[in-house]
């Protein structure tokens, strides 16, 4: 009964203290709740985090003054990283500060050119990882989640010369030992692949080796890497020129029974577009059930304004979208950009309105921090975004740092107990 009793009390503590203490989420309530976008948010992206404080004898400390600061966020947000930013001869103070924005801004990443066929092996036989790796290490010694673009890319273009020379048996075996080799060599690092880049815009692999070719590759990826989510990816898709024939592609694989795990939208923005456009968009796609990953972002637009609007319009609606697990920027920085104009920072690393609204939104609106002080159950809580937090308690003299992790997979409320010493 006293369980039960202690839930019940929890429960009106939730809904109490959060409409008293959760600041950002009042902030975002007062300004946003209008819009179904931030409801659903709220709903998607939020969970009831309840800390519990306690004395050595298990009773319940009031008063106590707890702070509940976010560090990161569960959903990815992330951008592509740039090989020559990487390499020793980039000159120091641009290197620093592009990283310095890299690890401050995203919790997640890609490697812009750097895992490409082209880029790992230029020439028959010369296969170099070097750019890759020191990517990836980068990566992960600063908490970015890597997801892997790309294994192959169907534009011919973009495959270098000696592939297109090759017979077509030549082929076949080139394209199994790179699949094998670098889903081994990236197997609990890499958790996700573009398999076959563009696929609605090239056939490269397809004319040589026959349609079967593409459910070949994507089963010789889940074989040499069943941990790894396989991705189609493409373009012209947020605009609806080739939704239909993505949905089409799609099913078509699918219903092959190839293992695509993953839907990968460029979002490569250069005409004005609605949110009711990338609405409509995430959900057609949203049918196949599977996530969604907007995962090549830039937008040039005729003005400052324009882009920021766009780009909020973007990241709104896909993070309101119950189908899209992340968003990724194809880079950021003016200076190591293939389109200059989508960049959010200037060559001389001056943020854009639209690194501002970026910033505003995934570390203000969509970012909790709570200060509270404990009721007579010993509680603070709060409705809070998913993501890793770090919460101090205060209590007396006594003062005590815990790191906690709210993800969709916890169950709510997440009931965090913190045993003071006295
Ligand atoms: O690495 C060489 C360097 O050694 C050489 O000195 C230099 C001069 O030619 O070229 C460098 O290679 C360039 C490579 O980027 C690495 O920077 C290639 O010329 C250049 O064509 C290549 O462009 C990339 C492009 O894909 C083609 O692969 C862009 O950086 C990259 O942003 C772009 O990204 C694609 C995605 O992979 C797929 N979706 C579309 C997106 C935009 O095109």
């Amino acid at each position: 009964m006293r369980q039960w009793l202690v839930l019940g009390l929890l429960a009106i503590a939730s809904g109490l203290i959060h409409w008293l203490c959760s600041g950002g989420a009042q902030t975002m309530a007062a300004t946003t709740s209008a819009t179904k976008l931030d409801a659903s948010i709220r709903r998607l992206r939020t969970g009831d985090l309840v800390i519990r404080v306690v004395d050595s004898q298990q009773q319940p400390v009031a008063g106590a003054t707890v702070t509940l600061e976010q560090t990161a966020h569960d959903f990815d947000f992330g951008t592509a990283l740039s090989t020559q930013m990487f390499r020793p001869n980039v000159a120091a103070h641009e290197q620093a500060q592009y990283l310095q924005i890299a690890k401050q801004w995203f919790n997640a990443s890609v490697h812009e050119d750097a895992l490409k066929w082209y880029s790992t092996e230029p020439e028959q036989g010369q296969v170099s990882y070097a750019d890759a790796d020191r990517i990836l290490a980068w990566s992960e010694a600063n908490g970015l989640k890597m997801r892997g673009h790309t294994l192959f890319w169907a534009v011919e273009k973009w495959n270098q010369p000696w592939v297109r020379a090759l017979s077509p048996q030549e082929l076949r075996q080139a394209v199994e030992r790179r699949t094998t080799e670098i889903c081994h060599r990236y197997r609990g690092k890499i958790s996700e692949y573009d398999v076959l880049n563009e696929l609605l815009h090239g056939d490269f692999y397809q004319q040589r080796l026959g349609e079967g070719i593409v459910d070949q590759i994507f089963q010789w990826c889940r074989d040499a890497d069943p941990t790894a989510r396989l991705y189609v990816n493409d373009y012209d898709v947020l605009n609806g020129k080739l939704l239909d024939a993505y949905v089409h592609q799609i099913r078509s694989l699918l219903d092959r029974g190839v293992p695509v795990g993953g839907i990968g939208v460029q979002a490569h923005v250069r005409e004005p577009m609605t949110a009711a456009q990338i609405q409509h968009c995430l959900d057609t796609l949203a049918q196949f059930r599977l996530p969604i990953k907007i995962t090549e972002l830039g937008v040039v637009a005729a003005t400052e304004a324009e882009q920021a609007r766009i780009l909020k319009d973007l990241y709104t609606v896909a993070f309101a979208h119950p189908a899209v697990t992340g968003i990724l920027m194809w880079g950021f920085w003016a200076g190591a950009n293939w389109e200059p104009a989508a960049a959010i920072f200037k060559h001389n690393f001056e943020p854009t309105l639209a690194a501002r609204t970026y910033q505003d939104l995934v570390f203000n609106q969509w970012w909790t921090k709570v200060n509270g002080k404990t009721n007579s159950s010993g509680v603070v809580a709060a409705q809070a975004f998913f993501g890793r937090y770090q919460v101090t308690v205060r209590a007396g003299n006594h003062s005590t740092i815990r790191t906690v992790s709210l993800t969709p997979q916890s169950p709510m409320p997440q009931v965090v107990t913190i045993t003071l010493p006295f």
